[in-house]
């Protein structure tokens, strides 16, 4: 007991000192961008998300150097749901497969044409799948009746089918429901239903979850995977192993979580290859799949927005802003990021005083931000920073239309 309440004592005084001013340097740099961002707020109405791809590409450098380092035989797919609003734009198309996991987002794929689609998800539609297997894309099962609804149409295509596989490790603190487990032997009876409806299995794929800060729980993973791979005489069948994504951004930690660290893109390759390694040592090593979505975007998109009201009571600043908690949906999950410009897009510094703002729906709830910020005038924009993962895709329309993204 003793020794569980200096644990938490120790989490909290670690997560006490994260100071998220250390991270704006991450962000959309609004000083080395004033120009481009003026020119882009004179031809748009705010709320806007403003965002940079060189941050993107930034990211995808610092992946794409890891995996080259420490495997080679790799590729990068886009979780498409993290945000719609970039699926068209050039670098991601040239970059990136596509991670979707659902019809929709499979059709969405199709229209902009990736080269290459990972069908994901606990609902494919029939139809999809059928497409699915006519374009060759890879397809991850996800249950049972997944084995035996592609073994209709699957008539020996070149269509990679693999394996969700549903695994604990020391540090899950909530069991997936996903995929087949490989504790309670429902990954081995997979294998089986597989071999019997004639789908051969070339992949295995895990999604450990989001925002996961802790490069063990990787490690373990594919240490399960590796043994899972040796006791099932699977090192020749496997031609890929997919990693899925969770790998954290620059922003401020969920609201849930005690400790809170941000690991190098490396750390979490060299956990996960340093493991398979150990049983694929022969040359040919299969494909290492990853299915980014908040690493690579979450940082590089900032929504801008506007001041509507101001009053001043019991020495707090209350802001009304033209964005809402709707717009920004993340609001629930963590705290957020802002700066305060001035209309000239200088950032405003100095003291700071108790603030509340305010979303501009009529839910008294709609309460973006409480904190410290300096002196807001009604002419100023607020930036809200990281915004780039799971707001854009998951805004509700509620009221006002969704904010327009716009890469500088
Ligand atoms: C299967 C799968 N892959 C990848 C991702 C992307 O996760 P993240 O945004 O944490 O990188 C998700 C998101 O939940 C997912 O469900």
């Amino acid at each position: 007991m003793v020794k569980f309440i200096i644990k938490s004592l120790l989490n909290k005084a670690h997560f006490l000192n994260w100071n998220q001013d250390d991270y704006l340097k991450y962000f959309l740099s609004i000083s080395n961008n004033k120009n481009k961002i003026k020119t882009i707020l004179a031809k748009e109405n705010t709320p806007i998300f403003i965002g940079d791809t060189k941050i993107i590409a930034q990211r995808h450098h610092d992946l794409k150097n890891a995996l080259e380092k420490n495997w080679l035989n790799y590729q990068i797919s886009y979780s498409f749901k993290t945000n719609y609003s970039i699926i068209e734009n050039n670098y991601f198309k040239n970059n990136f497969w596509a991670e979707v996991v659902s019809a929709k987002e499979y059709l969405l794929a199709e229209k902009n044409q990736y080269k290459n689609i990972i069908f994901n998800g606990p609902l494919k539609t029939e139809s999809s799948l059928k497409q699915a297997i006519k374009n060759n894309s890879i397809i991850n099962l996800d249950h049972e009746s997944e084995i035996t609804k592609v073994a209709k149409h699957n008539n020996k295509t070149k269509t990679n089918f693999g394996l969700r596989l549903n695994i604990i490790t020391d540090q899950t603190t909530q069991k997936s429901r996903f995929g087949f487990s490989i504790e309670n032997k429902q990954a081995e009876k997979a294998l089986k239903i597989a071999k019997i409806n004639n789908v051969s299995i070339s992949g295995l794929h895990i999604h450990l979850g989001t925002n996961i800060p802790n490069c063990k729980k990787y490690q373990q993973a594919a240490k399960k995977i590796s043994d899972f791979i040796v006791k099932n005489k699977l090192t020749k069948q496997i031609r890929y192993i997919d990693f899925g994504g969770g790998f954290v951004s620059h922003a401020n930690p969920p609201n849930d979580r005690l400790n809170w660290n941000i690991p190098d893109i490396e750390e979490y390759i060299q956990a996960i290859t340093t493991t398979l390694k150990q049983v694929f040592h022969r040359e040919k090593k299969p494909i290492l799949l990853v299915e980014p979505g908040r690493y690579l975007v979450e940082d590089a998109i900032s929504l801008f927005s506007r001041i509507e009201n101001k009053k001043i009571e019991n020495q707090t600043q209350l802001i009304t802003t033209d964005t809402s908690i709707n717009m920004l949906p993340i609001t629930h999950y963590r705290k957020h990021i802002v700066q305060i410009a001035k209309e000239n897009l200088n950032i405003k510094t100095g003291k700071k005083i108790k603030t509340i703002i305010y979303g501009a729906t009529c839910q008294e709830d709609d309460i973006l931000f409480e904190g410290y910020l300096p002196k807001i005038s009604e002419s100023d924009y607020l930036i809200w920073h990281a915004t780039g993962a799971y707001n854009d895709s998951m805004n509700s329309n509620f009221i006002f239309d969704k904010p327009k993204t716009v890469f500088i």
